[in-house]
C-alpha cells in the first residue's frame, strides 16, 4: 500500500474576517499550499473539503467553492466531509485513503469555516446540534454547557480544578503570541485567567470566557501525495499511525470524568506507531475548552486519572517542558473555525517537524501527535507524524 505524506500546507490568519468570503479564505490557503508543494492546480486529482457549516452561513454544498476560488480546479472531483469539530480530520482521513488506495496521486485537503456572521449565542445554538439532541439539545450555555458537564463531573470526583484550567488557558494564550496565524496574540496572564471578572465572566458552569475557544473564521489547506516532492519548499511529513475511535453518542451512557474513546485512540495510535508518549516532541491537542485539554492529559497517558492538575501546573506541557502541548496556542488562542481546525492542527505539526515554526518552534522537534475531537468526545482522531 502507498504511504501518503504531507507535501505542502497553507493557512490564513484565524480571526474575525467580516469582509472576506469563504472562497477568498480558501483561495489564500490553497494558493499557499500548492506553492509550497511546487504543484499547480492541474496536478491535483481530488479535493476533500472540511466544512461544518450547520447554518453559520447560508451556503451548503460547499465543495464546489474550492473550484470557484481557484478556477483551474473547477473540474477536479470535490466532495465535502463533516464530523463536528473533527471535520478537518475527517477530510484528511478521506484524502489519505484515496492516496493510499492508489486511485489518487495528489489530494488537496481544505478546511474552512466562517462563524462570525452569527452572534456567540447563535453560534452556541448551532454547535449544540453536535450534541445528542434528543437528550442534550436544551443544555444551557451552548457547547460550553456540554463541556461544563464534563468539568462538573470531574470536579465532583477530584475536587475543584479551576486553577489548573487557568494554567492551561494562560499557557495557550502565551503560546499564541508567537503564532502569526492565531486569532488572539495576547498574553492574558495567569491572574486574569484565574479570576472571574466583567472581562472574564462565567459562560457555563465553572467555565469562564478564558476557558473557551473563540468563535472564529479561517481556512487551512494541505496537499497529501503518494511521494515526496523533490522540488517542494518543505520536507514531506508522513504518518507513523492514523487512528479514529468513536464513543457512544449520548453523554448519559458515559463516565464523564474521562474521555474513554480518546484514551483508546491514544493507546492504539502509539501502539501502531511503535512508540511511547516519551518519543513525541510535541502534541497539538483539542482544547476547545480548557477542561478538554486537562482531561486529554490523562487520555494520552501523561498522568494517572485525577492527576492532570499537577501536569497543568508544573510546566510539563509548556514549550520547554517534558511534552509541549499546543505550542501553537491551541484552539484556545489560535481559534476554532470548526471545519478548518483539524487541518490547521496538522499544518502546525508539519511546520514544527519542518523546523519552520518561527517563534512557536519546539527545539529539535522530530515527531508530533495531533489529537482532534468531534462532539462531546465522540469522534476521536489521532495522527502520529514524522518527517519522511
Ligand atoms: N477567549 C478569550 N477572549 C474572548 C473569547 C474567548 N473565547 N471570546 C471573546 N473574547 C474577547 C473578545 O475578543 C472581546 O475582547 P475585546 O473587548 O477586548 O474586543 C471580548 O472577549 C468580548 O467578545 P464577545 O465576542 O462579545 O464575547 P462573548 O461573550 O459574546 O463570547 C464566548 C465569548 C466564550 C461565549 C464565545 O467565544 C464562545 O461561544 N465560545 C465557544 C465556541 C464554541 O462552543 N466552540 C465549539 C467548541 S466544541
Amino acid at each position: 500500500m502507498i504511504s501518503p505524506c504531507i507535501v505542502g500546507w497553507g493557512h490564513t490568519r484565524f480571526g474575525k474576517h467580516t469582509e472576506r468570503s469563504i472562497p477568498s479564505l480558501i483561495e489564500e490557503a490553497v494558493t499557499e499550499a500548492l506553492s509550497r508543494a511546487a504543484l499547480s492546480p492541474e496536478d491535483i486529482d481530488a479535493i476533500f473539503l472540511g466544512h461544518f457549516n450547520g447554518g453559520f452561513v447560508g451556503q451548503d454544498f460547499s465543495a464546489p467553492l474550492v473550484g470557484l476560488a481557484i478556477p483551474a480546479l473547477r473540474t477536479t472531483p470535490a466532495c465535502r466531509l463533516e464530523n463536528a469539530c473533527a471535520t478537518g480530520s475527517a477530510a484528511i482521513w478521506a484524502a489519505r485513503d484515496s492516496v493510499a488506495s492508489g486511485r489518487v496521486r495528489r489530494a488537496l485537503v481544505v478546511g474552512v469555516e466562517k462563524m462570525t456572521e452569527r452572534t456567540s449565542t447563535e453560534a452556541g445554538e448551532i454547535l449544540l446540534r453536535c450534541s445528542f439532541t434528543e437528550e442534550e439539545r436544551s443544555t444551557p450555555g451552548g457547547f460550553a454547557g456540554i463541556f461544563a458537564r464534563f468539568a462538573q463531573a470531574y470536579f465532583e470526583r477530584y475536587g475543584d480544578q479551576s486553577d489548573a484550567l487557568a494554567h492551561i488557558a494562560a499557557k495557550n494564550h502565551a503560546n499564541g503570541c508567537s503564532n502569526p496565524y492565531a486569532h488572539f496574540q495576547k498574553d492574558l496572564g495567569l491572574a486574569f485567567c484565574k479570576t472571574a471578572s466583567e472581562r472574564n465572566p462565567y459562560v457555563a458552569g465553572p467555565l469562564k470566557r478564558s476557558d473557551c475557544s473563540p468563535v472564529t473564521d479561517g481556512a487551512a489547506a494541505l496537499v497529501i501525495a503518494n511521494e515526496a516532492r523533490p522540488s517542494a519548499s518543505v520536507p514531506a511529513i508522513s504518518w507513523l499511525s492514523a487512528t479514529q475511535v468513536n464513543d457512544s453518542f449520548p453523554m448519559s451512557t458515559r463516565d464523564l470524568t474521562q474521555f474513554g474513546a480518546a484514551r483508546l485512540a491514544w493507546q492504539k495510535g502509539l501502539r501502531d506507531a511503535r512508540i511511547t508518549l516519551d518519543d513525541l516532541s510535541l502534541v497539538e491537542t483539542h482544547d476547545c475548552f480548557t477542561i478538554a485539554e486537562l482531561m486529554q492529559y490523562e487520555a494520552m497517558g501523561l498522568c494517572a486519572a485525577g492527576e492532570a492538575a499537577r501536569v497543568a501546573c508544573d510546566g510539563s506541557t509548556h514549550k520547554e517542558g517534558r511534552l509541549p502541548v499546543n505550542p501553537s496556542g491551541g484552539l484556545k488562542s489560535k481559534g476554532h473555525p470548526i471545519g478548518a481546525t483539524g487541518v490547521s492542527m496538522h499544518v502546525m505539526a508539519a511546520m514544527q517537524l519542518s523546523h519552520m515554526a518561527g517563534g512557536m518552534q519546539v527545539a529539535k522537534a522530530s515527531r508530533a501527535a495531533v489529537f482532534n475531537m468531534g462532539g462531546s468526545g465522540v469522534a476521536n482522531y489521532l495522527s502520529v507524524l514524522q518527517p519522511l
